[in-house]
């Protein structure tokens, strides 16, 4: 129990149970399971309104707002201490903002935070992992929490699948590289079929192949019902993923818009040549 008190601290769902309401697909052709958890609610799936986040006298976040719609993966970006993972943490009901309203698929992140909670999963820009489980008895765990025992051991399964591990789901996680203990994570948080899935970083650390094939696990879960809203420093990927941007700079959102119109703004021949651009101004 401790182990995911301490994994999960304030995003625990305990004792939910989801029998009955899962609509297995096979995770080989369509990794997705489609939820009617992910089905639920409205079609806005976040509001931030004027969202400022103080640290003492240092402003991380500058009264930013913009709107994901249902199915969606939004991207933020921006340079290093631009405020991404603080607003991400922020929707993540993490850290309470110092002003302004932050919604997820209708609720307030502070009156109804518990709800929250059983709607997101979030990937932390730094997650750890466990040194002395399997990455499969580390996916059990989490399974059990949220699902009942048959489709715990589907969930895993399918988690198993995407994570690429192979038989090295088996080894303890303290001997896992770090590209494979970010995969690890990445499976735990769609293994719990989110309706919103915050992504820090995801594919950060990972090689080409097993970027690319994050990607797709991503594009997918979105195409198939889940929203996403990530952070992420390479372009290629936000362009590929993202059905809209928001350029972050200094706790402010310089421009959001979809890629190519950003592009097209900025007079830009890329992503990263409008996120140069709009730096260096
Ligand atoms: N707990 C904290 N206490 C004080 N300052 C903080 C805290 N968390 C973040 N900050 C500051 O807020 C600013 C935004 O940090 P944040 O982690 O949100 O940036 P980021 O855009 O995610 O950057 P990166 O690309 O490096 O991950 C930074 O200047 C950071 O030092
Ligand atoms: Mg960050």
């Amino acid at each position: 129990m401790f182990l995911i008190l301490k994994d999960y601290g304030l995003n625990a769902p305990f004792n939910r149970k989801y029998s009955n309401k899962l609509l297995y697909g096979s995770f080989k052709t369509d990794f997705c399971l489609v939820t009617e958890r992910m089905e639920e609610g409205s079609e806005t799936a976040v509001v931030v309104k004027n969202l400022v986040k103080r640290f003492g006298a240092f402003t991380a976040v500058d009264g930013i707002s913009f709107e994901i719609n249902k199915g969606e993966v939004f991207g933020l970006i921006g340079p290093n201490g631009a405020g991404k993972t603080t607003t991400l943490r922020i929707i993540s009901t993490l850290l309470p903002p110092t002003s302004g309203e932050v919604r997820v698929f209708g609720n307030d992140i502070l009156r109804d935070a518990d709800k929250i909670r059983r709607i997101i999963s979030y990937l932390a820009e730094e997650a750890g992992t466990y040194r002395n489980i399997s990455g499969k008895e580390y996916l059990s765990i989490i399974a059990r929490i949220y699902f009942d025992s048959e489709e715990a051991s589907k969930a895993v399964e399918e988690a198993i699948e995407f994570s690429g591990l192979g038989d090295r789901i088996n080894d303890k996680m303290k001997t896992y590289s770090k590209g494979m203990k970010r995969r690890i994570q990445i499976a735990r948080v769609l293994m719990t079929k989110p309706k919103l899935a915050i992504l820090d970083e995801p594919t950060a650390g990972l090689d080409v192949f097993h970027a690319q094939y994050i990607r797709n696990i991503i594009k997918k879960y979105a195409e198939n019902g889940g929203t996403v809203i990530l952070s992420s420093h390479n372009m290629l990927e936000v362009e590929y993923l993202c059905s809209r941007v928001a350029l972050m700079h200094q706790g402010h959102i310089v421009i959001q818009d979809k890629p190519q119109a950003i592009k097209n703004r900025l007079n830009a021949s890329n992503l990263e040549e409008a996120f140069v651009k709009v730096v260096a101004s």
